[in-house]
């Protein structure tokens, strides 16, 4: 984890990107970040988090790895963007007043930028306030430019997690059928409640946690599943472990004592640190890496932003690319001795040519 010591300027110099914006906005005393971390394949795109972090350190840390991992997400995908974020750092949850003031003033940020970076919606947004940031600046991607485009990206995010739990199942047991399989999934918000809702459906029993445990326990109930203590989730044997909330979820602590088989989930930067690939690989649990399984919301709009899909036919596109994509990555692993991580890398470095 981060150490509190390092502020603006190490984070800045330790960083391999293209740069990054620094605002405080003196209304909320909210601090902006906004990283780009590589243009290389197209201009800068991907989602804008809002929290309330520990120091506003951890944001800026924030946003330069989630950057990293948005241009890693578009070159997997096969989509011509750049990686980069957004993260406002509150100081404290606000009123819905002072949320629509800073929304608006992040899109005069934007406007400031001219398209450099376009956002969307991550962790803390919603696409409410895509509306907003969308009424004063046109660099939104996350939101919907023309009738019938949807406005949530988060059940296209959640349609390729179900495909890539398949594929990951498929290269597993040799079939994908959901009968039997547990699957316990971390976050049931943007992303988590619409995976819970598809997986039932297929057939799959859904272990639900959240840190709103009474929207875990109610979802549980309507859709016949079980709910999880979120101090408990990293203990409960499952089948699959589908981490849809916050990162560096998978480390040194958390992974000897994990009881899943698979992780595949749509939250982004799930290792603490790559090494925690091979801490997975040694304990032979399957690891779906975050940038191509959770790459089903942002391939959605990107598709859309792009000319390159209709709104129907996405969520079949988006499931799709996931599948192969990640039966391809856990093929190469097998077969070079590598673990999923290093396969997806190379994917994605060829697709930059690097
Ligand atoms: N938050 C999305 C992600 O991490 C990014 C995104 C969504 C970007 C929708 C554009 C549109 O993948």
């Amino acid at each position: 984890m981060a150490s509190v010591s390092e502020g603006f300027l190490d984070l800045t110099a330790a960083w391999q990107g293209r740069g990054v914006v620094v605002h405080h906005d003196a209304a909320t005393g909210t601090w902006i970040f906004i990283a780009i971390h590589d243009d290389t394949l197209g201009r800068a795109v991907g989602g804008v988090r809002m929290r309330v972090y520990p120091t506003p350190e951890e944001g800026l840390r924030d946003a330069l790895r989630l950057a990293e991992g948005m241009t890693l997400k578009w070159a997997a995908a096969g989509l011509p963007f750049g990686g980069g974020k957004a993260v406002l750092a509150i100081p404290r949850p606000l009123t819905a007043k002072q949320r629509k003031g800073l929304m608006l003033r992040f899109g005069g940020l934007l406007n400031t930028l001219q398209g450099a970076y376009a956002t969307g919606p991550d962790l803390g947004t919603t696409p409410e306030d895509m509306k907003q940031i969308a009424s004063v600046s046109e660099h939104v991607s996350g939101v919907a430019r023309e009738p019938g485009w949807p406005e949530d990206p988060g059940p296209f995010t959640a349609a390729g997690v179900v495909a890539g739990i398949k594929a990951a199942l498929r290269h597993r047991m040799g079939s994908d059928g959901f009968s039997g399989v547990r699957v316990l999934i971390q976050g049931v918000g943007g992303v988590g409640e619409p995976l819970a809702r598809r997986l039932s459906a297929a057939g799959a029993d859904v272990l639900l946690a959240d840190v709103d445990e009474a929207k875990a326990f109610s979802l549980a109930v309507e859709l016949g599943g079980s709910a999880v203590n979120p101090e408990a989730v990293y203990v409960t044997p499952c089948e699959v472990y589908a981490p849809c909330a916050v990162g560096a979820t998978l480390n040194a602590e958390t992974i000897p004592r994990l009881g899943c088989g698979i992780v595949a989930g749509s939250a982004n930067n799930q290792l603490a640190t790559p090494e925690d690939a091979e801490r997975l690989a040694d304990r032979w649990i399957l690891y779906a890496p975050d940038f191509v399984v959770n790459a089903g919301g942002a391939m959605a709009f990107g598709l859309l932003h792009a000319g390159l899909a209709d709104p129907e036919e996405l969520e079949e596109r988006v499931a799709t690319r996931i599948g192969e994509s990640l039966g391809a990555v856990f093929a190469e692993a097998a077969v070079e001795g590598v673990s999923p991580l290093v396969a997806a890398r190379r994917l994605a470095d060829r697709a930059l040519g690097r």
